[in-house]
């Protein structure tokens, strides 16, 4: 039990408010069937004492920091940095190792101007809990050879615990360049990575919010071998035709819940590949883009699994898909107990999508022995337009039918026409129940 301290006054309803600010919005979207379920897994109750814990954690230490002195505050400006347009790499990158190197809790703090960095790895462990809090603008250089020497990252934090991010201020990857010369846009160039905006390596205890993450060279923001993670309140944008500027993306990470996120760039709005378990999106709003994606995977023949995700309350506008899964021929392993609740649609081309034989490739893809299975899916109270006459494409294959798919309250109209629109399926064990709308044939 804590000791009773002055600050406990102030840390009381700040935790009162997050418990509550979490299970509003939960729950209003939340349908009597989902809760249902969601309990019977254990899995919407264990996100949320997964969350309380990553708060607690964090207050914990800071309460326990300020019984002994004041939270420490690290200004990138005392380091040096000017936000005037020169290069503030190493005042970002001295302020770190004052903040990581505290005894008590720290802010590490970006005031409000805009400050221009090439790529830097912050690195843990950190003493004690730190915060980044951000109020101005974090610009990357736009220099492609200030990436040489790891061309797949701007800012990374790698191996840090108890660990926030935030501040309403703006992560601007300054992408143009990387664009340009990318394969997908100029033909003639050679397919190379570019840098991920931000990227969380190896962390645990993680929480993202109340930012504006924009124009990623690459993906704007991704979680890799970590967990408990929560990342809410997030504006992610960049021009529809910007290539694989994915918004979230998900890979190796255990415990992760994203919430209250709007996201509009040139490919998938969350992104979620192997390795990745117990997710959770809540009240996302993607378009434009590719939408919500579990996948790819199995790409190169490789092994994937994925499972225990559930997508709750989501509004798509524009986009090319819906929800969708995507799988390569000759990868192998499992997705499954993956559930979309709650889903509005508003003129997608393909609302709902299993593709087991995706095939990024400009040579086409050969057919192979084998693919990642694809079972136990649940489409819960699914609303909405498609933009093409097909709202339903379940193109699974012979050898590794799609299994346990279950359609409940869908009902998707062609956009602009009164007609129907349709379904196609193949190789799929499917169950309906309630009013679905297209069906099967
Ligand atoms: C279903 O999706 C697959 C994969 O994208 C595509 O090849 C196929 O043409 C689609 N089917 C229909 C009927 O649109």
């Amino acid at each position: 039990m804590y000791t009773m301290a002055p600050q406990r006054c102030i840390f009381f309803p700040y935790l009162l408010l997050i418990s509550l600010s979490y299970f509003l919005p939960c729950y209003s979207t939340t349908s009597p069937g989902e809760s249902a379920s969601d309990v019977r897994a254990g899995y919407g109750s264990r996100m949320i004492s997964d969350e309380a814990y990553i708060h607690n954690s964090i207050n914990r230490r800071t309460r326990f920091g300020r019984l002994l002195a004041s939270v420490k505050t690290v200004s990138i400006d005392d380091f040096g940095a000017k936000g005037d347009g020169s290069d503030d790499t190493q005042a970002f990158k001295n302020a770190w190792q004052a903040a990581r190197s505290s005894s008590v809790a720290a802010t590490l703090l970006v005031p409000k101007k805009k400050y221009l960095v090439k790529p830097i790895r912050f690195a843990g462990p950190c003493k004690a809990a730190l915060t980044v809090q951000i109020y101005g603008t974090i610009e990357a250089s736009a220099n492609r050879a200030d990436y040489k020497e790891d061309g797949t990252h701007w800012l990374l934090f790698d191996s840090v615990q108890n660990l926030k991010v935030q501040g309403g201020g703006t992560i601007d990857g300054n992408g143009n360049t990387w664009w340009e010369n990318s394969c997908k846009i100029n033909k003639a160039l050679p397919c190379k990575d570019a840098p991920t905006a931000l990227t969380f390596y190896n962390c645990k205890n993680i929480i993202v919010k109340n930012l504006k993450i924009q124009h990623a060279q690459q993906i704007h923001l991704s979680f890799e071998k970590s967990t408990n993670v929560q990342a809410s309140s997030l504006t992610v944008t960049s021009p529809q035709t910007s290539p694989n500027t994915d918004g979230i993306h998900i890979t190796n990470t255990q415990n992760i819940q994203i919430s209250s996120c709007v996201i509009g760039t040139g490919d998938d709005c969350i992104s979620i590949v192997s390795g990745s378990q117990k997710v959770k999106a809540t009240d996302i709003t993607c378009g434009p883009g590719h939408g919500i994606s579990i996948g790819s995977l199995g790409s190169g023949n490789s092994k994937a699994f994925v499972s225990d995700v559930l997508v709750n309350g989501a509004k798509l506008y524009g986009t090319q898909n819906g929800v969708r899964i995507k799988t390569w021929q000759g990868g192998s392993g499992i997705a499954s107990n993956i559930k979309f609740l709650n889903v509005q649609m508003n003129n997608v081309d393909n609302p709902i999508i299993i593709d087991q034989n995706y095939c990024d490739q400009d040579k086409p893809c050969k057919e192979q022995g084998s693919s990642v299975q694809v079972k136990d899916m649940l489409y819960q109270n699914i609303q909405g337009t498609s933009a093409s006459d097909v709202a339903i494409n379940f193109s699974c294959c012979k050898d590794f039918p799609c299994e346990g798919i279950v359609l409940q309250s869908v009902n998707i109209r062609r956009e602009g026409a009164v007609a129907a629109a349709k379904a196609s399926c193949n190789n799929v064990k499917l169950s309906e129940t309630g009013a679905v709308a297209p069906h099967c044939p």
